[in-house]
């Protein structure tokens, strides 16, 4: 198999991927009770169908069709998102940090996608590919970052309400992300239920790094 081959192969399964992904986030904006999370989706439904036709565009550079790969990973993906919003057990803050912590698996599923896809393109010389891929990335990136950044008052709001979710550490400037600008992303979860009380010594730092302070604003339903 050619090297171009494994380039078209790799945007067929990106392709397959991004149109799950047009009919999942409506579903996932739907299923979200935060406002946040909603526009999030929402918005980023917007760009994804801003990917499928920026690949599109990279197959009629390379004279090929789009179509004939389907993306089982994604189709994995966006069945266990299906499965959170389908969750009866959860709801409010708790069931949204699930549905985020789905979202954010399928943008880092993307952004390997096409920072792979990147790579070959690059060493075939397609710089009109790569500079499609390029912009779409960066969107792929952004929305992680947001995802992450939805995920913080909503783990708060979740601990608040004694469901044993606390975060301790959160620090989300950015994602970790391929292509250079990579920052620190450290995430930990202690699934130990704590009672929020005067002797929480972690609080003072979790206040002056703004953790909780900004409330979530829950859609009604
Ligand atoms: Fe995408
Ligand atoms: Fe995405």
């Amino acid at each position: 198999m050619s090297l171009e081959n494994v380039l078209i192969d790799e945007l067929r399964d990106l392709y397959s991927a991004e149109n799950q992904l047009v009919k999942a986030l409506p579903k996932m904006a739907k299923g979200s009770s935060t406002l946040e999370l909603q526009e999030l989706f929402t918005e980023h439904l917007e760009e994804t169908k801003g990917h499928v036709n920026r690949l599109k565009h990279a197959f009629e550079v390379l004279g090929e069709k789009p179509t004939g790969e389907t993306c089982k990973a994604m189709q994995g993906l966006v069945k266990e998102g299906e499965q959170q919003l389908n969750n009866d057990h959860e709801e409010g803050a708790t069931k949204d940090v699930a549905i985020a912590g789905a979202a954010l698996r399928v943008e880092h599923y993307e952004i390997a996608g096409y920072t792979a896809a990147i790579a070959i393109a690059t060493s075939l010389g397609q710089d009109e590919i790569v500079a499609l891929l390029t912009e779409t990335l960066h969107e792929e990136e952004e929305a992680g970052k947001r995802v992450l950044a939805q995920a913080r008052p909503l783990m708060e709001e979740a601990s608040s309400g004694g469901d044993g979710i606390r975060s301790n550490v959160m620090e989300m400037e950015s994602v970790a992300a391929p292509g250079g600008d990579v920052d620190d992303l450290e995430v930990e979860i202690d699934l130990e239920p704590e009672p929020e009380d005067e002797s929480d010594e972690d609080a003072p730092a979790r206040r002056a790094a703004g953790v909780g302070t900004h409330p979530t604003k829950r859609a009604s339903r």
